[in-house]
């Protein structure tokens, strides 16, 4: 049977010491486990936003030369870290775009900081069920290439979970939203958190947003 579809979107604003937003790039980063949408939202959000979409996962590729199934087989997951951190190092001091990062860059503590200073955070959680059903269509992501994927995302989650919240500024819950919601309750609160005074979002029927101050 369907579970009845949750209407309350989970907009969870983070707060504690991390650095002010004036101390930072002006970007929305989207961190999250394999499967929760951060290429789809962040496509979307670029869209509507008209800012540039850029993905770690892409500049990797695109700098190795390589699909990550190879790298990962060629240097194995911590020369992938390595990798990852300079593609990271290298989005440092400039705004205006939304950056879609891959699953596990929250697992080095260097990458962290450098999230927080690319600008907004905002971490896409859904659960381990939500995850499996997403990504078991694919056969792209080295870590799931395992006897029990179920077991792989249940453990790493948990293993993950405090490493995305010290990352981020904002978590969505994205398990019951289409991107299109999403997108709007990021924006909107990306845009309280970067200091507007009054954020209006206007939907109109094709859904576009438009953010005044
Ligand atoms: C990884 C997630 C992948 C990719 C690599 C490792 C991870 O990105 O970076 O396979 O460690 O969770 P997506 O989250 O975009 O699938």
């Amino acid at each position: 049977m369907r579970k009845p579809l949750r209407r309350q979107m989970l907009l969870v604003l983070m707060k504690d010491n991390r650095p002010a937003s004036k101390d930072r790039c002006q970007n929305i980063v989207l961190i999250g486990f394999m499967g929760t949408g951060k290429t789809t939202i962040g496509k979307i959000a670029s869209e509507r936003l008209g800012l540039a979409f850029v993905d770690t996962d892409d500049l990797i590729v695109e700098r190795e030369g390589q699909p990550i199934p190879q790298i990962f087989e060629r240097v194995g997951e911590a020369g992938f870290r390595k990798i990852e951190t300079d593609v990271l190092r290298g989005l440092a001091g400039e705004g205006g775009k939304i950056i879609a990062t891959g699953g596990g860059i929250i697992t080095q503590p260097e990458n962290i900081r450098l999230l927080q200073e690319l600008g907004f955070v905002v971490w896409l959680a859904a659960t381990v069920e939500t995850i499996f059903e997403r990504v078991s269509m694919n056969r792209d992501r080295p870590l799931l290439y395992t006897e029990d994927p179920l077991q792989t995302i249940t453990d790493l989650l948990a293993e993950r979970e405090a490493q995305y919240e010290a990352a981020s500024d904002l978590r969505v819950e994205t398990d019951n939203f289409h991107a299109d919601e999403i997108t709007h309750g990021i924006a909107a609160s990306a845009g309280v958190a970067s200091g507007l005074t009054k954020v209006v979002l206007t939907l109109s029927k094709a859904s576009a947003i438009c953010i005044a101050s």
